[in-house]
């Protein structure tokens, strides 16, 4: 044994990153030999796109494109889009959107032509197999689900998020192009970037952190720490917006190989019962979590507020406290509510949002400190 755990990583095949990359994929697209490409995108991004998508009609592709997605995908959701593409007969799938696009489009393609159904592949490693093509496009910089091996899904008969982890949903292809993020809006901007922060942070502060990851973590925590409230303020600052890109792209590496822990798990609930943005969810919940948890781990949230731009004065218990008050300031600069009462949540729904944070246990064992029923009670109270 070495102080280095075995770890495995699964990349995708192609990534292409920088502004343009949109063309790439056309060009890279018509040279692949697939003919009938079933595309899950986003209105709001079909004028950055209709121009690439008449590249692809012109070069002999059939193009079927879904854009009917609202909210958080359900599993309702992922099987008329699943009946769709079937009777479309598509040979290759995309995902150009956000975090919910992306995810639907990996289970699309992982189960177009499989005898196993979405029930059956809920949890870790559980696919067989993915017989289609899949491309992903993020339009946000966030989620990380391009590179990620995960999909989430909301299960309509219990109301919960149900997650999907395989090496077969992470992508063939991946096209990450900053230029079809400045269009964004403000608050979709500031929440996004917050939730890819949050994935750097709870990788870097994990029961399961790795050095590889750390590296990842740590440079994407600094890169949206510094660029975050700037695209904010300048939605069309493209260089800021690949730096944030960059940032969000590190946090997906992050969420395969050691995944979130508390701020995920807490979150969920607030997304499922509530209808809050994912992104917003960790605003609410993360400095609380950070709080709780820095005990268990100072000389990890020291190294992350250093990230984040605090000086090496102090010992690491002051350093890290340091790192939650930039936070803070940093969540009040991108304007993201950071309150849970602001949002319009009765405070005696406190309760069954723990009990529902609590069976997430397959991101709270990852958690550098135990997490009791109390403990998220407490946790929701604090950030209420
Ligand atoms: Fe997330």
């Amino acid at each position: 044994m070495t102080s280095v755990r075995n770890i495995i990583f699964h990349h995708p095949q192609r990534m292409v990153f920088g502004a343009g990359s949109l063309r790439q994929m056309a060009e890279d697209y018509l040279a692949s030999g697939y003919k009938r490409f079933f595309i899950i995108s986003d209105p709001a991004v079909m004028e950055h796109l209709s121009p690439t998508l008449d590249v692809l009609k012109s070069g002999g592709i059939t193009l079927k494109i879904h854009l009917g997605l609202k909210g958080e995908p359900s599993f309702a959701d992922l099987q008329e889009i699943l009946a769709e593409a079937r009777s479309f007969d598509a040979d290759s799938i995309a995902g150009i959107g956000g975090g919910s696009v992306m995810d639907v489009a990996k289970v699309v393609a992982a189960l177009l032509h499989a005898d196993q159904s979405i029930e059956e592949i809920v949890g870790n490693g559980l696919l067989k197999g993915r017989g289609t093509y899949l491309l992903c496009m993020p339009t946000t910089s966030g989620t990380g689900s391009e590179v990620s091996p995960n999909a989430i899904l909301i299960d309509e008969k219990d109301g919960s998020k149900k997650g999907m982890i395989s090496p077969f949903l992470v992508p063939d292809s991946v096209y990450v192009d900053p230029a079809l993020t400045l269009s964004l809006p403000a608050s979709i901007t500031a929440y996004t970037g917050i939730d890819a922060l949050t994935h750097c942070i709870e990788a870097f502060a994990n029961r399961f952190a790795h050095p590889m990851v750390d590296v990842w973590a740590l440079e994407g925590i600094r890169l949206i720490s510094r660029n975050l409230k700037r695209v904010v303020e300048e939605g069309q600052n493209l260089e800021a917006r690949t730096q944030v890109a960059l940032g969000s792209v590190y946090g997906g590496m992050c969420l395969g190989p050691v995944n979130t822990a508390a701020v995920h798990a807490l979150a969920y609930p607030l997304g499922t019962q509530f209808k809050i943005p994912h992104g917003l969810s960790n605003a609410l919940l993360l400095p609380y979590v950070m709080e709780f948890n820095l005990p268990a781990a100072k000389e990890r949230y020291a190294a992350i507020a250093v990230a984040m731009g605090a000086r090496r004065r102090a010992s690491d218990a002051v350093i890290a406290l340091q790192g939650i008050v930039r936070l803070r300031q940093l969540i009040r600069d991108c304007q993201v509510p950071s309150r849970l009462s602001d949002l319009g949540i009765p405070a005696d729904a406190i309760p069954a949002l723990a009990r529902s944070a609590m069976e997430i246990q397959r991101l709270l064992k990852n958690n550098v400190r135990e997490v009791t029923l109390d403990d998220a009670i407490n946790m929701y109270e604090k950030a209420y």
